[in-house]
């Protein structure tokens, strides 16, 4: 087996950031949405992303700029500051920080005063803005390309929404096998998304992808959200991609009907915070009653995932951490699991296998 990608010295800046680390090596090197572009505005942002706390901030020209969020000086942190011409001023003394991290005005030291340049400065992080995302890369080296393209957002012939998604009370692997898993829906989303009485009995093919696992469904949801898209609708395919990114399309036949995308940022061992993406051929997502009943109603979906996520941490808490019972039902849960942890070259998964259930 292929070593995880380590490049993660930033883990060793915080012990939660650490404690991530070692819980999915191979989520180093990647980049991740750490904000909308909306949300960063002229404020600094405090956001944590795999355990490491970064103040966001719009430097010069409006460029966004992830700084560790710990002033060198005390310590205190960046992102309770102000801007000031591009930088970052640290609300204790006043320290101003540029988008790479150096500290280019230091409040009170007379012109021409020597300076430790380097022991005042704070590690930065790449960052960049796209498709409506802040994103930041989280590896010690520079990164070698930018972020993934989002598919189909903003694009001609395509109608799209996406935005924050909120933050959820969950390990990653539990809420990422949720969005994905078939079985919690006719409970969870009882009637929105499944109805209990409509079982029909399908086999579902699961497959490795590069850099993740699909599993499709040869079914129509018989639920409320499916009666939406007008009719047709034949085939779902549910697939996870490292590092965090689980995708739900639905299929017409050739066509796609919707393509729901949630990325999932960790921002510690037990919270994960949603951006979600939905993207249709133009020119209306939902059939006739439109999109924002459609996003409405998927907001729900959200808010019910939430409820079941936060209670299951809850209760794991109470017995100090996870005994799962599994069964060939949980198609995706054993890949997110040993890709978290071993990276696209994960070995001990099957190419490809069939599993009959009822949905
Ligand atoms: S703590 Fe930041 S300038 Fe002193
Ligand atoms: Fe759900």
């Amino acid at each position: 087996m292929s070593p995880p990608a380590d490049g993660a010295r930033w883990a060793t800046l915080t012990p939660t950031a650490a404690a991530v680390h070692q819980a999915w090596p191979a989520l180093a090197g990647h980049w991740y949405i750490a904000a909308t572009g909306r949300e960063l505005r002229r404020r600094p942002l405090a956001r944590t992303v795999l355990g490491l706390p970064l103040a966001l901030f719009r430097s010069a020209g409006g460029r966004p700029a992830a700084l560790l969020d710990r002033c060198p000086h005390r310590n205190v942190a960046l992102a309770g500051g102000r801007l000031a011409r591009g930088c970052l001023a640290c609300p204790y003394h006043g320290w101003q920080f540029d988008a790479a991290g150096a500290c280019r005005t230091l409040p009170g030291l007379p012109e021409g005063a020597p300076s430790a340049q380097a022991a005042r400065a704070t590690p930065a992080f790449a960052t960049l803005e796209q498709q409506g995302f802040v994103w930041v890369y989280l590896g010690d080296d520079a990164p070698s390309s930018g972020p993934p393209a989002i598919a189909h957002l903003s694009e001609r012939g395509y109608t799209s929404f996406s935005g924050a998604a909120g933050l959820l009370t969950a390990a990653l692997p539990d809420a990422l096998e949720n969005f994905l898993d078939g079985l919690h829906t006719h409970f969870v989303h009882a009637g929105l998304i499944r109805r209990e009485g409509h079982r029909r009995e399908v086999t579902v093919t699961v497959r490795r992808t590069a850099g993740g696992a699909a599993a499709e469904y040869p079914e129509a949801p018989s639920g409320f959200i499916a009666r939406l898209f007008g009719g047709g609708l034949d085939r779902a395919v549910g697939a996870f991609r490292l590092p965090c990114v689980a995708a739900l399309d639905y299929w017409a036949g050739p066509r796609l009907k919707l393509g729901l995308t949630l990325h999932f940022t960790p921002v510690d061992a037990a919270h994960v915070r949603l951006f979600a993406v939905g993207v249709a051929p133009a020119p209306a997502l939902g059939g006739r009653l439109g999109e924002p009943l459609l996003v409405a109603l998927m907001r729900l979906a959200l808010r019910q995932d939430a409820a079941i996520l936060a209670a299951q941490a809850a209760n794991l808490a109470r017995f100090g951490g996870p005994r799962y019972a599994y069964t060939p039902l949980d198609v995706l849960r054993p890949h997110i699991q040993r890709l978290l942890r071993h990276g696209p070259s994960a070995e001990g998964l099957p190419a490809e296998q069939r599993v009959a259930m009822r949905l």
